[in-house]
């Protein structure tokens, strides 16, 4: 039987059709929609948006075929209070996620969506996470009453009929179904960004049990663009634990050296960490002939060859949703010139010449602008005039450091895992684990601070493997899975390290420059990888010594390196101690090897000098 409601898809897919029209029963929409994922589509749509008032068109000789959307001021960014892993038993989601038993939340989802789309369509949006084909990848299929959603999907994945055709006649697919929840009225004209405005009517439901998704009352971002955060992470991360990979919150870049050797690294940052900007790192003078280029900027999903016995990760996503403030061509060049047309622009800031700004953009701000509220802006307005989550959506094709393997359905070999966050004090520029667990230990107990003011204190903000807010399950188990990982699924696992690019000295001014010049980081990894760079042990892992880093374009005070790279192993137990209240929250879930690697790390401490110093160690090397 071929079914078709309107648009061209065609499908014979029985499962995939008995949802449709069951979900379609329950939301009322006005009309039901398949997506073919066409440029005609794509058009059309845009075009009904300008039209509604959803989309403006940005200038077409500035930013051809480039919109702007204003969402409403409540819908601006993920909500993790009403994020939900609702597993059959508290435990399996974990000390941090929220939980709710999935009949109840069934049970209030059904009301929320009955009827949720009166007024609206109901579009059907077959995806697939990850190159078509590819033994990688996962389809899922997102049915949802926002064109916004449509538009943005169709740059973040690989969608329509094409992966309709992949699923066949009986494929699996993870059901997505998401509604803005804000029905209209008979007649009542639509709004530009509707959704439910109390935050308390949104709910980001996950059923790990049967991998669905519901998503309701938010338009925006991760809460409803379904193939991102729901899938590639919360739910590919309980399949990726019962099939032997992982999915993780990981961008993934290739590093070649003048001679030709490739290799790649994938590394997990917690938001605001400058994920994009290493992603698409130009190295530095100094390093002519080197070339690093991007494969993805957010997620790997990563699973095991049996045929060489090393880890392949590919991107699930076809484009980048990244933050708009503080891009510029300084910062990421690379990302400014993905963003030359066919991008959809959400909550920045209007030009008076029909172009888009944020903050951070160019050093001067314009002198007039229509902020993200969509009220006249000066410099003098004393807000900003682009929210500070503020996104692009870019198709990856169009980043001018492309990996050309990007879409390999192989995936690419991944030599490295590094793991960073923002610690303004005391904490190393770079090392390497010891070994496979103690790098799941450092990655476990890894953090950025909430604020750079906390002197000489423990207090940072947990982050396992930046994935607190996308774990699918119970951290520890996850732990416990990584663990495993490492040392059943392949021979030659990827080794760990932990960076640091932000450490400032005692006038709060950074040391490290960053950007392009962690590329000197980044060789001294991949040397380490190929088992000629050297390092110094430290209480905390194999640190570079000074001369282990390639200098050549910089002049960078040996001092002020070994300055970066010193330990005050006083703040460092504090540090450890307070790890101990993260580890005895997860109960038996806590995998024994997490608490083995704590009490060595403090033995280590407990013998090293009050702070121990690079140069020091160096010497005695
Ligand atoms: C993102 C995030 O949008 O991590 O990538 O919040
Ligand atoms: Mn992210």
């Amino acid at each position: 039987m071929t079914k078709t409601h309107d648009g061209a898809t065609r499908t014979t897919h029985h499962r995939l059709l008995n949802w449709v029209d069951e979900m379609a029963g329950l939301c009322e929409p006005d009309r039901i929609y398949w997506c073919d994922g066409s440029q005609t589509e794509y058009d059309r749509l845009c075009e009904e948006m300008v039209e509604s008032g959803t989309f403006v068109r940005l200038n077409a000789q500035k930013r051809p075929n480039s919109f702007l959307a204003r969402s409403h001021p409540s819908d601006v960014a993920r909500v993790e209070e009403r994020t939900f892993i609702c597993s059959r038993r508290k435990d399996e989601a974990g000390p941090t996620n929220n939980h709710m038993d999935p009949v109840k939340m069934k049970k209030i989802l059904t009301e929320a969506f009955r009827g949720s789309m009166h007024g609206r369509t109901l579009y059907v949006i077959p995806f697939s996470m990850g190159p078509i084909g590819s033994h990688i990848a996962h389809i899922g299929v997102q049915i949802t009453d926002s064109p916004y959603v449509v538009a943005n999907q169709r740059i973040m994945t690989r969608m329509g009929q094409k992966v309709l055709d992949t699923l066949g006649e009986d494929g699996e697919f993870i059901p997505c179904l998401h509604s803005v929840g804000a029905p209209l009225e008979d007649g009542e004209p639509d709004v530009p960004w509707p959704c439910a405005p109390r935050i308390e009517d949104k709910y980001i439901a996950h059923f790990p049990e049967t991998r669905e998704i519901w998503s309701y009352g938010s338009g925006y971002g991760g809460n409803a663009l379904l193939g991102k955060k729901c899938l590639a992470l919360r739910i590919a991360s309980v399949m990726a634990r019962d099939e032997g990979w992982l999915a993780e919150h990981m961008l993934i870049l290739g590093v070649e050296s003048p001679e030709g050797k490739k290799q790649y690294v994938t590394a997990a940052f917690p938001s605001a960490c400058g994920k994009t900007n290493f992603a698409m790192l130009i190295p530095p003078a100094g390093f002519e002939g080197w070339k690093v280029t991007t494969v993805g900027d957010d997620i790997a999903w990563i699973k095991p060859n049996k045929d060489d016995g090393r880890f392949y990760a590919i991107n699930p996503e076809a484009g980048f949703f990244g933050v708009a403030p503080g891009t510029n061509p300084e910062s990421n060049p690379n990302a400014i010139d993905t963003l030359y047309a066919n991008c959809i622009f959400t909550n920045c800031a209007l030009t008076d010449d029909g172009d888009i700004w944020w903050e951070g953009l160019t050093q001067e701000p314009p002198e007039h602008l229509i902020d993200w509220k969509g009220n006249d802006w000066t410099p003098g307005s004393g807000i900003p005039a682009a929210h500070p989550n503020a996104r692009f959506t870019a198709p990856a094709s169009q980043c001018p450091c492309i990996d050309p393997e990007w879409e390999n359905p192989k995936g690419v070999p991944v030599s490295a895992f590094l793991f960073g966050g923002r610690v303004s004090k005391h904490f190393p520029l770079a090392f390497q684990s010891y070994n496979w667990e103690h790098g799941v230990y450092m990655a476990a107990t890894m953090g950025s601070e909430a604020t750079a003011a906390a002197i000489g204190q423990a207090g940072m903000r947990r982050d396992p493997m930046a994935m607190l807010p996308f774990c699918g399950y119970n951290m520890g188990d996850y732990w416990r899975h990584w663990l495993l990982i490492g040392r059943q699924m392949v021979a030659t696992p990827p080794r760990i390290f932990r960076v640091n690019w932000f450490r400032k000295d005692e006038h709060g001014h950074f040391m490290w420059p960053g950007y392009g010049e962690n590329m000197r980081v980044l060789k001294w990894v991949i040397d380490r990888c190929n088992h000629v760079g050297a390092a110094i042990e430290s209480p905390l892992g194999w640190v570079p010594d000074y001369d282990a880093f390639r200098w050549d374009g910089l002049d960078f005070p040996k001092d002020v390196y070994a300055a970066i790279n010193n330990i005050d192993t006083e703040v460092a137990r504090h540090e450890t101690n307070d790890q101990e209240e993260l580890f005895t929250s997860f109960g038996d879930h806590l995998p024994r090897e997490m608490e083995h690697e704590r009490a060595l790390q403090l033995a280590r401490l407990i013998h090293s000098p009050r702070v121990w110093d690079l140069a020091d160690a160096a010497k005695l090397g």
